[in-house]
């Protein structure tokens, strides 16, 4: 298992465009990532708009970002978004940084304050099945796939506590 870098998350503000933007002009990151093309700037305002406008939380489409802090530096961006089945969460991590186990963090991280955000303990993922990584950080962490959409696997996770017996 990859070991986990000690690091912070905190809410994605105005100031870390630039750093989301670098991720989503990179291919390498894009690659599994909506059609795998990089972001344009109309498709990068209109995302990152509706994560800093902090619509209320039970309407569809509201989303909350998170920033991971490493040594006071960004390492990875934690986005989740409310859908009509639970909320879904993703994340973006620059390639100079992968493989360090910054993903699996903030993931672990995002369960434990997630659910409580939102209400909510189902989560969800929708991952393409030829990123292995991201497939990874969500099975080690118990979520599984319930089927799949649009040739993405869709993953669900709920907290044991409100599991069915
Ligand atoms: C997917 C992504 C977030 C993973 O970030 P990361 O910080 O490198 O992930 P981690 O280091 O936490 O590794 C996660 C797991 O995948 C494994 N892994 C990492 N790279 C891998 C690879 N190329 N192939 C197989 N497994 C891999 C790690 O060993 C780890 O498993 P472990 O916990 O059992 O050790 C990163 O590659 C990324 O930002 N990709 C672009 C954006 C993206 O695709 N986001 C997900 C959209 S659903």
């Amino acid at each position: 298992m990859t070991s986990t870098p000690p690091l912070q998350l905190k809410p994605f503000d105005a100031t870390d465009v630039p750093f989301f933007a670098n991720m989503a002009a990179d291919p390498r990151v894009t690659k599994f990532v909506g059609d795998g093309s990089i972001w344009d700037q109309a498709t990068l305002a209109e995302k990152t708009n509706n994560a800093l406008r902090a619509a209320p939380l039970n309407e569809q489409g509201a989303a909350r970002w998170f920033v991971a802090l490493h040594d006071g530096q960004p390492v990875g961006v934690l986005v989740s978004t409310r859908r009509e089945a639970g909320v879904e969460i993703g994340y973006w991590v620059p390639p100079e940084h992968w493989g360090q186990g910054i993903a699996g963090s903030m993931v672990d991280a995002g369960l434990e304050t997630i659910p409580a955000l939102y209400d909510s303990d189902n989560l969800i993922a929708r991952v393409d099945p030829d990123n292995t990584a991201s497939a990874r950080v969500l099975t080690r962490r118990g979520f599984h796939v319930t089927g799949c959409e649009n040739g993405l696997d869709r993953y669900t996770r709920k907290e044991p506590s409100s599991a069915a017996p």
